[in-house]
């Protein structure tokens, strides 16, 4: 566990994405008793970082990952509850210009939590389109820290020039950056060897959180060229990818066969070995525990070292966010 002030980080989080998500993900209500469970066997085995964003769910369901977390929430009553944090993303909306659009907007995530937000995120920069959108965003995060209404700010898909300057900013008003979340996985290597945010992160003192730690569940070694794709979208990636990774999925194996590990689980331990904390998705209990088999152990430095190895020979990689800043 690591923490600051006002807020415990665990090792590894979870990622609720699907949660409301019909097109992408194919959610439906007849799944919120088995994510209920991924709740609470999350929290009771320390895993009490909840990833959310007032975006997530489609259509009428967006902000159903919220609603969804504030009853789980509430509903919880066992071991490291107390630890619980809840850390949403604020969209930074064409329609969301000053610092009080982002001061309303985490009212109605709060709303939807039933409870404060824990850690608020800008979910990401509008430094490629309109540079000038998010100052006053940003203001009203820091706006939000200073009322006490959060416990921490964080930002989500900026790289190491615009967190600079955006740490300076929130700094000059006395406000702590506390973390920072961009897609990385064995294949999306990107924001660290590319970027070089974990350096900028540590000698800035925030924390480094990884999202889509398996790439979309394709780490997971469970799809494959010869057929078992996913439904929807992630198969017409997934198509285009498999063939160029095949080296990398079967350093994985091995890795995972002499550790006597999962794939999935050796995925989100190289994100752990690298610093950072992972927030893999789970939309079933049978998946949580399995990526809570993630903690506890660890790989060595030689294993490291050979998953980097094939990482950096893949041909391809996982398409990368187009808000990732520079
Ligand atoms: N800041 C941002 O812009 C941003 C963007 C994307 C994601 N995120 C955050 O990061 C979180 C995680 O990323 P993600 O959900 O995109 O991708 P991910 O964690 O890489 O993959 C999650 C998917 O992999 C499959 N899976 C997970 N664990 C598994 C297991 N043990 N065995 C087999 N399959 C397993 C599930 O899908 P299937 O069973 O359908 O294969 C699951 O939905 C999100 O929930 C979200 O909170 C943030």
């Amino acid at each position: 566990m690591q923490t600051n002030e006002k807020l415990t980080f665990p090792k590894m989080g979870c990622g609720t994405w699907a949660w409301g998500n019909r097109l992408l993900w194919g959610y439906d209500e007849s799944m919120d008793q088995e994510l209920q469970n991924v709740f609470n066997l999350c929290v009771a085995n320390g895993v009490t970082l909840f990833d959310t964003g007032d975006s997530y769910g489609t259509g009428k369901l967006n902000g159903r990952s919220e609603m969804l977390l504030g009853e789980f929430s509430q509903a919880y009553a066992g071991a490291n509850q107390d630890n619980i944090c809840i850390a949403t993303k604020l969209a930074a909306y064409p329609w969301r210009w000053s610092r009080k659009a982002m001061i309303s907007a985490c009212a109605g995530s709060a709303q939807r939590l039933g409870k404060n937000v824990d850690l608020v995120q800008m979910h990401w920069s509008t430094a490629n389109y309109f540079p000038w959108q998010e100052w006053g965003l940003l203001d009203g995060l820091a706006d939000l820290y200073e009322q006490g209404k959060v416990k921490g700010v964080g930002l989500s898909n900026y790289g190491p020039k615009r967190l600079k300057k955006v740490h300076k900013k929130l700094s000059d008003r006395g406000v702590p950056l506390t973390t920072l979340q961009v897609q990385y996985s064995l294949l999306s290597t990107y924001p660290v060897t590319e970027l070089g945010l974990k350096e900028v992160c540590d000698e800035l003192g925030i924390k480094l959180i990884a999202y889509s730690p398996l790439a979309l569940g394709i780490l997971t070694g469970k799809y494959s060229e010869k057929g078992s794709f996913p439904k929807g979208i992630r198969s017409i990636l997934f198509k285009q990818i498999l063939p160029g990774i095949r080296p990398l999925l079967l350093c994985l194996e091995a890795v995972a066969k002499s550790r006597n590990k999962t794939l999935s689980q050796v995925a989100i331990n190289w994100c752990i070995c690298k610093g950072t904390i992972p927030i893999p998705g789970a939309k079933n209990q049978a998946q949580a525990e399995q990526n809570i088999g993630a903690l506890g152990w660890e790989l060595d430095s030689g294993e490291v070292a050979e998953l980097d190895k094939a990482a950096g020979n893949t041909d391809k990689k996982m398409v990368q966010n187009i808000f990732q800043t520079q």
